[in-house]
This record gives structure tokens, sequence and C-alpha cells, in this order.
């Protein structure tokens, strides 16, 4: 093969794979769609405003450590479309999670999203487990980093003496969220005791009650 149809026979690689493009998120199809969060036009993603300033494309809220004095000591700051408007279509986003001793991200899932973790502070015990429940697990530390695969459900958590923090982004403008615990056990409407027990094995809908009871908003 003479060095002109190496080239297009990479060339056509190249472009089956952007074909098969494994972007989270849907390409965009202009240069920027800043959100306008006011909207009331609903679409996969949100409308354009008509102006915008740099401010659009800019978030201080992850420069300072979260407050941690939670059930679970951590705590998940966004910084996504909902915080950075300018961040409509383009398909990327970060989170902070800060952890105090003990703390833990509970095991959840971004359903639109693959996570990659870096750590800027302390150490953590991290995981998911696939579609074969097999867990695959290890400990990072600071400047290191560690992948979670879309979709699949994962955790984080501080087994160390001092505070932990995380920088993690996602290949989706919003990548959502649903917590295990909370998801079953805190939804509105409820899911029914009975469907909880069977599925978990629990004899009777009295621990199922206990448990949600731990997960309702504190009075
Ligand atoms: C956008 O800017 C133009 C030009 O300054 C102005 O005429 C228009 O009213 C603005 N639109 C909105 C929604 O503020
Ligand atoms: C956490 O700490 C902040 C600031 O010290 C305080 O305002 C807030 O009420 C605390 N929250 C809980 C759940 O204790």
């Amino acid at each position: 093969m003479g060095s002109f149809e190496k080239f297009m026979v990479v060339m056509l690689v190249a472009a089956a794979a952007g074909f098969i493009s494994v972007s989270a998120d849907p390409d965009l199809l202009q240069d920027v769609c800043v959100a306008d969060l006011s909207s009331g036009v609903k679409m996969n993603g949100y409308a354009c405003k008509e102006n915008f300033t740099a401010d659009d494309f800019f978030f201080a809220g992850l420069s300072k450590p979260g407050l941690t004095n939670n059930t679970f000591g951590s705590v998940v700051t966004g910084a996504n479309v909902q915080k950075i408007p300018g961040l409509n279509t383009l398909g990327v986003s970060f989170s902070r999670i800060d952890y105090a001793p003990g703390g833990l991200n509970p095991p959840h899932t971004h359903p639109r999203a693959t996570e990659i973790a870096f750590v800027l502070e302390g150490e953590l015990e991290v995981g998911f487990i696939t579609t074969t429940n097999t867990l695959f697990t290890k400990t990072i530390k600071k400047g290191e980093i560690f992948v979670f695969p879309k979709a699949l459900v994962h955790f984080q958590k501080n087994n160390g003496k001092v505070p932990a923090a995380v920088i993690v982004a996602f290949n989706s403008q919003l990548p959502g969220t649903q917590s295990l615990g909370a998801t079953l056990f805190a939804a509105s409407p409820e899911v029914p005791d009975y469907v909880l027990s069977q599925a978990f094995h629990i004899g009777s809908t009295k621990q199922v009650e206990k448990i949600k009871s731990r997960f309702a908003p504190k009075k």
C-alpha cells in the first residue's frame, strides 16, 4: 500500500470513529448556545439566550470546600449548565466533592455521563460495580485519577483522619445523579414498602419503614 492509500485508510478509520462518537451529549450546531435558564421552552438541553457575556462562561463556586456537616459527611458542588449557562450544548461539566474524615459519597449513578476524578486533597477508597456485579476498587491519593464509566454504580469513601476533596469532570453538561438509597427510600410518591421488602429480601415492611424514616428530611 502506498503512503497515500495508508493516509486514506487512516482518514476513513478516523471518520468512522467520529461517526460512532462516544461523546455522551449530542454535538452542537453553532458556536455557542448560552442557556436561557428562565425560558419555558422544553427541549433537549436549554433554549439559547439572545445576549450573553463572559460571566455566562464563568463560575467561582468550586474554589472553596463545601460544607460536609451532613449525615453522609460529604457534599457535591456542581459546576454544570445550571450554574454555568455557557455550558449548554458543549457536553462537559465539573463537580467538586468534599469529604469529612469518615465521609461517604454513597453509591449512585450518573445516567448521562462518564466521570473522571482528580484528587485535590487527602485519600479516598473509590469503586464502581459493573453490570455483572463485579466491584473494581482502589485507594487514590492527592494528584491521582480514577474513572467511573458512564451509568455504572460507584462511590467514594474517606477512610482518612483528614478531609479529602476531588474535582470530577463529566462528558455531559448535566450528568444527572441517582443516589440508590434516596432513589429507592425517599422517592415521592413513595415506592411501596411491599416492593422494597420483596426486592431486598426483607421479611417485614417494618424494616423498610425504618430505612425510609432515616432518609426523610429532618423536621
Ligand atoms: C439583546 O441586545 C440587543 C442589542 O443591544 C437588544 O436590542 C435586545 O433587546 C437584547 N435582547 C434581550 C432579550 O435582552
Ligand atoms: C453546617 O454548618 C453551617 C455553617 O457552620 C451551618 O450554617 C449549618 O446549619 C450546618 N448544617 C447542619 C446540617 O448542621
